[in-house]
């Protein structure tokens, strides 16, 4: 199946995401003036004798260590480091070659320096091929605000080639899976049925489902950034299971894959729009049971987090803008809404709930 580019509409600029079936794309960016390639330092020790074999003589590379420490103000100044002694001109075209974290860091990067640069991205992780890689938002971390910096910054192209996929850590691929099962939820019934339906063949890696599924979470995201790009109003229901994820991310302090906790998070949600009646219990129970469940592989039972110290994260969440905190819900026909009104005890409730709903999250 040869899946025909997605061309994403955005006031910055408009950009294409391929989907290549060969790293040949990458040997045509490599003979390209003023190319510099920012890669993930494990997906080039991965890939170096393979897909990024274009890369190995070429004379401007570099890598970085990636982690959610990484990050920040000090993980960007050090690209920016790297990328003065490389290639100093407004002209430069970086192309970044990773996951989440790498597109965020260098998509910063690319936002400012020189108030902007030409920037490819090539996405290798699930969560970056199938969700975060359009929309054009860069995000980092500081202290332990999650993604409180950013800018809107869309990359000038996307290159999707699955064989990236195949070399994830489980949790990590999962992690990927999280943001796809958010995606199709709130895509409907529909794209939820046939995503319970290819579940068991995309958890085995198998190429023509787990590109469809990729294919179809960018479409749904597609259509949502599309109508608002600065996310002001359609575009914060994508938020679906970030309002808890991201507590839950920062009071452990990123100990949790960004993708595990949105699992965690569309659980408590749901558990939440539950008790105020908006969703039925029936079919609460078959979004754990059948999708959400069998996709968290974090052992959660071993995280140490405080329910009361996850709601005053909560409480620092810049989505709040009303009476209370604010929270994503998925309602009965998969109708999406965000309240703003939800109270401490609520979400502090939703805590308590969660580990009567999942017995593996009692420690
Ligand atoms: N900008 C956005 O719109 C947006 C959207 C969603 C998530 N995010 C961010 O993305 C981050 C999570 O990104 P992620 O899940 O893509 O992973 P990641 O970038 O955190 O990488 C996870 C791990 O996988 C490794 N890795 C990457 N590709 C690999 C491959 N092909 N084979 C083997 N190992 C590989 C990395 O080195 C790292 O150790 C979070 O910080 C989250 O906040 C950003
Ligand atoms: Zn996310």
């Amino acid at each position: 199946m040869r899946l025909t580019p997605l061309h994403i509409h955005s006031q910055l600029r408009d950009y294409a995401v391929t989907f290549e079936s060969s790293s040949d794309f990458l040997a045509t960016l490599a003979q390209a003036p003023h190319t510099v390639f920012v890669v993930d330092e494990i997906v080039w020790q991965t890939h170096k004798q393979g897909a990024l074999q274009a890369i190995v003589d070429h004379p401007a590379y570099f890598t970085i260590p990636i982690s959610e420490d990484v990050k920040t103000l000090d993980g960007v100044s050090a690209v920016y480091n790297n990328l003065m002694k490389m290639a100093p001109k407004r002209n430069l075209h970086m192309v970044s070659i990773g996951g989440g974290i790498t597109q965020d860091i260098t998509g910063f990067v690319a936002s400012t320096l020189y108030r902007g640069v030409a920037w490819t991205y090539v996405p290798t992780t699930l969560l970056a091929q199938a969700d975060s890689c359009i929309g054009a938002k860069t995000s980092l971390n500081y202290g332990a605000y999650k993604n409180l910096l950013g800018t809107f910054y869309p990359p000038c192209a996307v290159h999707i080639l699955p064989d990236f996929l195949a070399t994830q850590q489980d949790e990590d691929f999962y992690s990927g899976l999280g943001e796809v099962a958010k995606l199709h939820l709130i895509g409907g019934q529909t794209m939820t049925e046939n995503l319970n339906t290819a579940l068991p063949a995309i958890q085995t890696r198998t190429l023509q489902p787990l590109l469809q599924a990729v294919y179809n979470s960018l479409a749904l995201k597609q259509h949502y950034i599309e109508s608002d790009e600065f996310d002001t109003g359609k575009r914060n229901l994508l938020n679906y299971g970030h309002c808890f994820g991201h507590a839950i991310e920062a009071a452990t302090h990123f100990a949790i894959p960004h993708g595990q906790a949105v699992v965690v998070g569309m659980l408590m949600a749901n558990a939440v729009a539950c008790k105020r009646g908006t969703l039925s219990a029936p079919l609460e129970a078959m979004i754990r049971t059948s999708l959400l469940q069998p996709l968290l592989k974090t052992n959660v039972a071993a995280l140490e987090f405080e329910p009361a110290a996850c709601v005053e994260a909560m409480t620092h969440d810049k989505k709040n803008t009303g009476r209370g905190l604010s929270l994503v819900m998925l309602n009965n026909g998969y109708a999406m809404t965000k309240i703003d009104d939800m109270t401490n005890e609520e979400a502090l409730n939703a805590f308590t709930h969660l580990r009567e709903l999942i017995p593996c999250l009692v420690a």
